[in-house]
């Protein structure tokens, strides 16, 4: 039997191709059906090789969760954007190729960014998830995020609505 390894790191230059599919496969996988199609392709479009490159070299924190050598995953994390919440931390995305989802491995890059922010010296966190997907509302309200903010985020004229979990 095989024994793969699993390593939660920050990503390098070199991930940013890689990150770039997981993100290309995990939001065609999550918002298909929810963001109109014009608007989730051309965000997907824009996320490219280079933006990655660009976002790793930048101050903006990447995770990338690799197993047997495979970039399985990835998270963002940094300070929290939404003024009108006291948490001073946020994950700003965290996603995974859909091959590799509910085996736990979300559960553990979610603990890796938690633990990032807390070294980070930011005490407690927002994530925001659209109301639709429900596979993210039920992740972190498992993970025992509480919903105390809801927002709006406009695709190409439809306003899809979003929800703010946050832990102390
Ligand atoms: C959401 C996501 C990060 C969760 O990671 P994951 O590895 O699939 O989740 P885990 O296997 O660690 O599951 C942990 C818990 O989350 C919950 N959960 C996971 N998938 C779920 C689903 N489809 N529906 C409801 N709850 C779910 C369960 O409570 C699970 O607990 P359990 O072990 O008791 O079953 C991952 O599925 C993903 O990348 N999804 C697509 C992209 C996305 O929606 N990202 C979040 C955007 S805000």
């Amino acid at each position: 039997m095989k024994t793969l390894s699993i390593d939660i790191r920050k990503a390098e230059p070199r991930d940013a191709a890689a990150i770039a599919d997981v993100h290309h496969e995990a939001w065609q996988g999550a918002y298909a059906g929810i963001i109109p199609h014009r608007a989730l392709t051309s965000m997907i479009s824009r996320r490219g090789t280079q933006w990655w490159a660009n976002a790793i070299r930048r101050a903006a924190t990447v995770l990338v969760i690799e197993i047997g050598g495979v970039i399985a995953g990835y998270a963002t994390l940094g300070r929290n954007r939404a003024r009108e919440l006291p948490q001073q931390g946020e994950i700003y995305e965290l996603y995974l190729r859909p091959e590799y989802q509910g085996i736990g491995l979300g559960t553990r890059l979610f603990a890796a960014a938690r633990e990032k922010l807390v070294t980070h010296g930011l005490k407690g966190l927002v994530v925001w998830a659209l109301e639709e997907n429900s596979n993210a509302l039920g992740f972190y309200a498992g993970a025992g995020g509480r919903d105390i903010a809801e927002g709006v985020e406009v695709f190409d004229q439809k306003a899809l609505r979003k929800v703010a979990f946050v832990w102390d």
